[in-house]
């Protein structure tokens, strides 16, 4: 069993602070994922969870006891990368078997395991092979097999996905959330891709600047998001964002476009609305009205954009929906799933 503790992680490279105060605790065999945009710091929190770069402040401990001195080899730690860090000059059977040599593992018992991890991704035909003769669906599970040749304490996971084209990766993430379920090992999965964090993750911790947003279940982050950044980084698409004035019984939005809803407080507001949560409804019974802007088939769905206050909001609607660009449509919230944010702040009220 392992849990993982980061106390008050601070880090900085030179004057810059990439990663602030930063407050994690994973439990033993969760499966957590880091969620953020490009630059946010993910890499960075797991290269200090894996001893590849040292925090500048606060302390990580495995079980309760402190590994901030402890190399990257004495953690027990698994990794794959985004680029997957094969050895190029070592074969198939060679990469997947290099953590056991690492570790003086006899080369007979070496290679009964490596061909056992070999055929659970199905790599027996490529073991002789150089990574370069490999694709990246292959190179990919090699990757992957050499990380569970052993049994490690941790697995870290930096955006081992985004190399693979769309089928791909969503054959290999299910493979991974199978493979780490059956392991049942403590794993920090790094990402940017916010459905592979919604489908893989026991909790999501969202980062943005070097902080952690929120840190919740797939369900919470999705349908209460903490704040406007969480609400526009959740969901395909992400929520609607749209500032209004609130005053008295009156919310408006941007060009004076009345709203007929009741805001939770006065004042500049930021409505979230999901593009499910509305339907389009005939002028009289809607919430507001507004002009369509673009109409698109997803097959399963009709996208309908609408413009609202100088804004763009997108409507998901029944496939068989047509709708003509400038056609003035009514549109009803399920008002229960509205949220409502303070402006400045960016909280949820
Ligand atoms: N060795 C370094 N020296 C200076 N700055 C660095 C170093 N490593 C990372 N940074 C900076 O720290 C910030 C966070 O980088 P990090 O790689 O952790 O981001 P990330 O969230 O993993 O982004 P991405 O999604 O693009 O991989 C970035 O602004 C980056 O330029
Ligand atoms: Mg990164």
């Amino acid at each position: 069993m392992t849990t993982i503790s980061l106390k008050h992680i601070h880090k900085s490279f030179g004057a810059v602070a990439v990663v602030k105060e930063l407050r994690l605790e994973i439990a033993d065999r969760e499966f957590l994922v880091l969620l953020g945009p490009a630059g946010c710091g993910k890499t960075t929190t797991m290269r200090m969870v894996a001893g590849l770069e040292q925090a500048t402040q606060g302390e990580i401990a495995f079980d309760g006891a402190r590994v901030n001195e402890l190399p990257t080899r004495e953690r027990d730690v698994a990794m794959v990368f985004q680029n997957y860090g094969l050895y190029p000059h070592r074969t198939v059977e060679q990469n997947i078997g290099y953590p056991l040599k690492l570790r003086g593992v006899p080369p007979a018992e070496r290679a009964q395991r490596v061909a056992r991890a070999a055929e659970r991704f199905e790599l027996g035909p490529y073991l002789q092979r150089m990574p370069r003769a490999l694709s990246g669906g292959q190179r990919q599970r090699v990757a992957l097999a050499r990380s569970v040749v052993r049994q490690p304490r941790v697995f870290l996971m930096d955006e081992p996905l985004s190399n693979l084209d769309a089928k791909l990766r969503v054959i290999a993430r299910s493979q991974i959330k199978h493979l780490v379920q059956e392991l049942a090992v403590t794993t920090l999965y790094v990402t940017h891709d916010q459905v592979e964090a919604m489908t893989l993750a026991h909790r999501v911790a969202v980062m943005h600047e070097g902080v952690i947003r929120q840190l919740d279940t797939p369900e919470n982050i999705y349908d209460r998001p903490a704040d406007t950044f969480v609400a526009g980084f959740i969901g395909s698409p992400a929520m609607n964002l749209v500032p209004v004035q609130a005053a008295g019984a009156q919310v408006q939005a941007e060009g004076g476009l009345a709203l007929r809803l009741q805001a939770p407080r006065d004042g500049a507001l930021t409505l979230g609305m999901r593009a499910e949560d509305i339907a389009i409804s005939g002028l009289d019974e809607a919430h507001l009205s507004a002009e369509v802007y673009t109409c698109e088939l997803l097959g399963d769905s009709t996208m309908v954009t609408v413009q609202v206050g100088g804004q763009l909001v997108a409507v998901k609607a029944d496939k068989a929906l047509r709708v003509a660009a400038g056609t003035r449509i009514g549109l009803k919230l399920q008002t229960e799933r509205a949220h409502w944010f303070d402006r400045d702040s960016g909280r949820h009220l």
